[in-house]
Order: structure tokens, then sequence, then C-alpha cells
């Protein structure tokens, strides 16, 4: 059984993972209208990825005898300067993100659950290739600059890139 912390948290990620996905599902819409179709379809896929996240705290919460919400979410941001500037929102959502994962592991241990911690363990390696992956994507994007041709380049490469899932998911 959680406890009602442990509960209340996991809950509260739900959220920050459903955000997500809205997230990266705004961008893909943005990426698609500037006719970056690599970087719109590697953004829908990381959209329903995040979806997965969601998904995966959802049902273990009902697993464990508790109650999974589903929530009212913030809007996202639905336009961005550059596609520098969205890489770069994506990559500080991301490190938001493994903190904000970091801190449930943090309540699990306080709360003695050892379950929950060991569930929170996949979380924990996703988000360090999550964050390696946004890390590698940005990079590049800084060494293209404004060269148009590159960005060209950049955009067909992206479309081979599968998003990274670190472990197979287990929901
Ligand atoms: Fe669910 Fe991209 O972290």
């Amino acid at each position: 059984m959680l406890s009602e912390r442990m509960q209340s948290a996991l809950n509260k990620q739900i959220r920050i993972e459903a955000e997500s996905s809205q997230i990266y599902l705004a961008m893909a819409s943005w990426a698609e209208l500037q006719g970056l179709e690599g970087t719109s379809k590697f953004m829908y896929a990381a959209s329903d990825e995040e979806r997965m996240h969601m998904l995966k705290f959802f049902k273990y919460i009902n697993e464990r005898g508790g109650h999974a919400l589903v929530s009212e979410l913030d809007a996202p941001a639905l336009e961005f300067g550059s596609i520098k500037d969205m890489f770069e929102t994506l990559f500080k959502h991301e490190v938001y993100v493994s903190q904000t994962i970091n801190d449930l592991v943090h309540i699990s241990l306080e709360e003695k659950d050892y379950a929950t911690h060991n569930f929170l363990q996949w979380y924990v390696a996703e988000q360090i290739e999550e964050e390696a992956q946004a890390r590698t994507i940005l990079d590049k994007i800084k060494l293209i600059g404004d060269d148009k041709g590159g960005l060209y380049l950049f955009d067909n490469d992206i479309k081979q890139v599968t998003v990274v899932s670190s472990v197979s998911p287990q929901a």
C-alpha cells in the first residue's frame, strides 16, 4: 500500500509526464510548420514516449492500491524563436524532469517504500539517456549556427534517430 505522501507525489509526477507529452506535441506541430519534417517526426515520437512514461506511473499507482488521477495541465509554449530555442527549452525541461524523479526517489526512501524505490530506478536510467540525447542534439544545433544547408542535413539525420528508451517499457 502506498502512503498518502508517496501517492500524492506520484500523482504529481503523472501531471509532469502528461505536461511533457503536451510540450513535445506543441514542438512537433511548430517544427512541422517550419518544414522541419525530421525534427517534427522526432518530437511526435518524444510526445508518445512521455505518454508512455505517464501511463507507467498511472498503472503503478493503481496496482499498489492507490488512485491514479487525471489532472488539469498547464498549456505549453506554442511558438519558438528558432530551432535552437526549441531544443534549449527541451533540454532544460529534461533536466527539470530528472530533478523531479530524484525528489521522488528521496521521498520513497524517507517513506521506506522500497517497492516504489525499485520502480523508480527505470526512470532514473531513462533520464540519464534523455538528458544525454538532448545535450547531443543541442550541441549539433549550436555547431550548425545559421547554416541553412547544415540545418537541412540535421533535419534529415534526426529522422533516423529513435527516441531513447534506455530499458524496454515494463508497462
Ligand atoms: Fe518523461 Fe522526458 O521524461
